[in-house]
């Protein structure tokens, strides 16, 4: 297991101290089920890289945002990288300090900018001059001063999936870096508008640390630009990215990214800027499993089809980006292997799980364990097929805690009619 808070026990897979087999027996699947103690030492990998730092954690909650999960990062001392005014409420709902709130995105809109404000979040990562505008007018009419920083794309190639590569120019975040010392000389000019910091995210599931490092050092010559004009900025935001294991791959440590970067700010006098980090992955991609039914097993011609209870609805990582996630029977048992192609109910042909896979030989009826399920899978779950979206639960030592229930069809029909 990718986690060691899930692991065998007599070949039963346990959470903690609860066999999943035995909350599917009152839960059903699909169920998502969380670790809470792997929550809490993926918070202490970060917290040992901050400590003693003027370092602030904002988690990613993109990655998962149950309230329950949000929660336990804010009890721990995080702050959070929100995308929309429904994450903000999140936060709100959790009564969490909105003073430590970065709120990032392309499209924010004014709804969302006015209610972030109210609040009082601690910055804007402002992504175009257009948003700049929106910023100021809307502060105005309100009569407070907005803290913003640019979200600047460094143009440096992250290595990763392109669909979730972020900083590179044809993408279509921040603001080029080529630009952004002319838009930060337009923000001085606006009403109602502090500069607090700058901002940069190149995207997900780095597993190097050199694209951090060549776009801060981009950064930081920005940053002495803006100095030598008068522009003093607070803080420097590098964004999320930490990459986790899904298969084989090596991973950053937070406290190697962490002191690289201090080091470099070191280097060039900017010591007495506060870091800012995005991590959303990191913090909970390995806290996470699926678990799924084997509902048939189906052979054709020249394939061995493991037809199971969840779907791309419920976790749709491998129909978008072909990502592997490790599946593992629930009971384990030695014997004969097969390869099979691990698939869900869904009517496409992208709804999948795992190709070309060696398991052991798998009977109907039996559970199995989809990993790294704790980051980007529930929170991009949908309703496709007329499919409810699955229940959750945080296993916490001995006991569990179901922190979202299972949908119903119900649910789904409640905000439809019919036109007569
Ligand atoms: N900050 C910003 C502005 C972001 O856009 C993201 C993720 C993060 C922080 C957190 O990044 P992380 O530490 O999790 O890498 N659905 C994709 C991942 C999309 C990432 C979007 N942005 C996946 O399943 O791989």
């Amino acid at each position: 297991m990718k986690n060691h808070n899930f692991k065998f026990k007599n070949n039963i897979l346990f959470v903690e101290n609860i066999s999943v087999s035995s909350i599917v027996e009152k839960l059903e699947t699909p169920l998502y089920i969380y670790s809470k103690r792997a929550i809490t030492e993926a918070w202490d990998s970060y917290y040992q890289a901050i400590k003693n730092r003027n370092c602030l954690v904002c988690y990613g909650m993109k990655a998962n945002s149950n309230l329950a999960v949000l929660k336990e990062f804010s009890r721990l001392g995080s702050g959070f990288d929100i995308v929309s005014g429904g994450e903000l409420e999140r936060v709100l709902a959790i009564k969490a300090d909105p003073k430590k709130v970065v709120f990032s995105g392309v499209g924010k809109q004014s709804w969302e900018i006015e209610k972030a404000i109210k609040s009082g979040i601690k910055c804007f990562n402002v992504e175009s001059e257009s948003e700049l505008y929106n910023i100021s007018k809307i502060a105005k009419n309100i009569g407070v001063i907005a803290p913003i920083s640019l979200r600047v794309n460094p143009d440096v190639d992250a290595n990763t999936h392109p669909y979730i590569s972020t900083g590179l120019k044809e993408n279509k975040f921040g603001i080029s870096i080529n630009t952004a010392y002319d838009c930060y000389k337009i923000a001085v000019g606006l009403p109602n508008l502090e500069i607090v910091g700058i901002d940069c995210h190149i995207g997900s599931q780095l597993t190097e640390i050199k694209p951090f490092i060549d776009s801060i050092e981009k950064i930081i010559l920005l940053i002495n630009k803006l100095k030598a004009s008068g522009i003093q900025i607070k803080h420097i935001d590098i964004g999320g990215g930490i990459g986790i294991q899904y298969k084989e791959e090596s991973c950053i440590s937070p406290k190697e990214l962490v002191d690289k970067v201090f080091a470099k700010l070191e280097d060039n006098d900017l010591g007495d800027l506060q870091v800012i980090l995005e991590p959303g992955r990191s913090l909970i991609g390995n806290a996470g499993i699926l678990v799924t039914k084997v509902q048939y097993l189906k052979k054709s011609e020249d394939r061995n089809f493991v037809i199971v209870d969840a779907a791309m609805n419920d976790l749709i990582r491998p129909a978008l980006y072909q990502s592997y996630h490790e599946i593992v029977p629930v009971i384990k048992r030695d014997g004969a292997k097969k390869e099979y192609d691990v698939v869900g109910p869904v009517c496409e042909s992208s709804d999948w799980f795992a190709k070309d896979r060696l398991l052991n030989e798998l009977y109907e009826g039996e559970l199995l364990a989809i990993e790294s399920a704790g980051a980007y899978c529930m929170t991009m779950a949908s309703n496709y097929n007329t499919r409810g979206r699955a229940a959750e639960v945080i296993v916490d030592d001995f006991n569990y805690y179901i922190t979202k229930k299972r949908e119903t069809i119900d649910d789904l029909l409640r905000l439809e009619s019919t036109i007569s």
